[in-house]
């Protein structure tokens, strides 16, 4: 038999961190009551709603272990991909998703990164998918003995407390409907390089035969 090699392009990167119980669970009760006392009204949720906050919290005192787990995860994530650029939390709200609540595939536009993390969840609310970005491997999908990550157009990851998940803003995602009869609580970032507009934006390149302009 030749030598059969296989070379995956242009992988879309998942980082999911799961932090140690006695880590995620002070921080999580801290971050119900630092909930508790940011929301002083809660609108009526119609069907397959959910409740979300304002995009600020990571500029209040009751959030900022999560905001540092989220700064440090971030970073390797950044380190994984060889990239040392300053970055900031461009965005950070919680959602509540009470019993029947969804929220539907999307992608968080304007930001490099983005990602969730999971505050309380239980059985039947554990779940989110992700979806496949590349429109055309949906044309032709023959059935397969087995699935395996080359085939199936929809990815589904566990959201378990304690457990942080980071991902391309681009990439499509979304929760199915809470079959729980309980809140499930996350927390949703966005993650974006200040420099962006004033530098990173620039080209790339440099004119290889330049037009100089008159002096
Ligand atoms: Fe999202």
């Amino acid at each position: 038999m030749p030598e059969t090699t296989i070379h995956d392009l242009f992988p879309t990167p998942l980082w999911v961190v799961d932090f140690e119980e006695e880590i995620y669970k002070p921080i999580n009760a801290e971050i119900e009551a630092g909930l508790a006392s940011l929301i002083d009204h809660r609108p009526e949720v119609p069907s397959g709603g959910t409740l979300q906050t304002d995009t600020d919290l990571f500029e209040f005192e009751e959030f900022a272990e999560i905001t540092a787990l989220i700064g440090t995860s971030v970073k390797a994530a950044l380190e994984f991909l060889q990239i040392e650029e300053e970055f900031e939390i461009t965005g950070c709200w919680a959602n509540i998703n009470p019993a029947g609540g969804v929220n539907t595939p999307h992608t968080h536009p304007n930001n490099f990164l983005s990602g969730v993390y999971y505050v309380r969840t239980d059985d039947g609310s554990d779940q989110i998918f992700f979806a496949d970005p590349r429109p055309q491997a949906y044309v032709i999908s023959p059935p397969v003995k087995q699935d395996n990550i080359y085939s199936g157009n929809e990815a589904s990851i566990e959201a378990k407390e304690g457990r942080l998940i980071i991902f391309p803003a681009w990439l499509s995602h979304g929760v199915p409907a809470n079959q729980s009869a309980y809140e499930r609580i996350s927390i949703s970032f966005n993650i974006m390089f200040p420099s962006f507009g004033d530098q990173m934006s620039k080209p790339k390149w440099s004119p290889s035969l330049l037009l100089r302009r008159p002096k």
